[in-house]
C-alpha cells in the first residue's frame, strides 16, 4: 500500500521500466497492454518525462490496448488518445509498433481483427505479454469485462465486444484468456470509492467481480493500491 495516486504512479513507472529492460535485454523486444480510465494517465506522463523515457529503448516496444471504447481515437473518451497524449507522442517508438484497437470500427469485426493481430505480433494463438496494466471500477470490473456482462464468461476468444448496458454501448477487450496468460498483470487501484470492491476483491473470486479473476496462470500479479483505496 503507497502513501497516493502519485506514489502508485512513481512505483508503476519503475516496475514498467524494469520490466520493459528486461524483456529487451531477453527478447529484443518488450509487449505490454496499457489499461484506459484515468488513473494510468499519471504513469503515463511520469514515463515521458526524458529522466524516465531515456531509460527505455522505445525501438522495441510494442504498444497493445487492455481495452478501449467504442469511439474515433480522438474522441475524449478514447483509451488511445489519452495514452498518445500523455505518452506516446513524447517517445520515439515506430508508429507501426503502436497497436491501436479501432474503437471506430463495427465492434465486433474490431474485436475480430485485434485478436488476429495479437496472433499475428506474437505468432501464436496463445499470446502472451511481458506487462498487462489494469484498472478495476467501483463496480469491479476490469479492462472493459463488466459485472453481467458477456465477457465475463468468454473462454475461447482472446478479444471481446460486449454490450455495456450502464453505458448503453459496446467496449472491446482482452479476455481473461489473454489476461490470464501475461507475463505479469500490474493492477493500479487508487481513491477511497474502491476501497469497498478491493477489499473485497482481494478476498473473493466470482464473476461478479470480474477483477477477482485476474489469476495469471503462469504469470507474476502486482497489485498497487494507495492508502485511501485500502482503508477498509
Ligand atoms: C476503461 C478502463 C477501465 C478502468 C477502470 C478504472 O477503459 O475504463 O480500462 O477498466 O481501468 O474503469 O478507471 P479509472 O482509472 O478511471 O478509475
Amino acid at each position: 500500500m503507497l502513501r497516493d495516486a502519485f506514489a502508485v504512479a512513481e512505483r508503476a513507472a519503475e516496475i514498467f521500466i524494469q520490466t520493459a529492460n528486461s524483456a529487451i535485454e531477453l527478447n529484443r523486444s518488450f509487449s505490454v497492454a496499457l489499461s484506459g480510465g484515468s488513473t494510468p494517465k499519471a504513469l503515463f506522463e511520469l514515463l515521458a518525462l526524458e529522466e524516465n523515457a531515456s531509460q527505455v529503448d522505445w525501438r522495441f516496444v510494442h504498444i497493445f490496448w487492455s481495452d478501449e471504447r467504442c469511439v474515433q481515437p480522438d474522441d475524449e473518451q478514447s483509451n488511445y488518445r489519452m495514452a498518445n497524449e500523455a505518452l506516446l507522442k513524447h517517445v520515439s517508438i515506430p508508429q507501426s509498433q503502436i497497436h491501436r484497437i479501432r474503437g471506430e470500427d463495427e465492434p465486433k469485426t474490431s474485436a475480430t481483427n485485434y485478436e488476429q493481430e495479437l496472433i499475428n505480433h506474437f505468432g501464436s494463438d496463445e499470446p502472451r505479454f511481458d506487462l498487462i496494466l489494469l484498472g478495476m471500477g467501483d463496480d469491479g470490473h476490469t479492462a472493459s469485462i463488466f459485472p453481467n456482462t458477456t465477457a465475463v464468461y468468454e473462454t475461447e476468444k482472446l478479444v471481446t465486444a460486449p454490450f455495456v448496458e450502464k453505458f448503453k454501448s459496446y467496449r472491446l477487450t482482452f479476455t481473461f484468456k489473454t489476461i490470464n496468460a501475461a507475463k505479469k498483470n500490474l493492477f493500479l487501484v487508487t481513491g477511497a470509492s474502491k476501497a469497498e470492491t478491493l477489499k473485497r476483491v482481494l478476498s473473493e473470486a466470482t464473476k461478479d467481480l470480474p477483477a477477482s479473476l485476474v489469476k495469471p496462470v503462469n504469470g507474476e500479479l502486482i497489485w498497487l493500491t494507495d492508502e485511501y483505496a485500502s482503508q477498509v
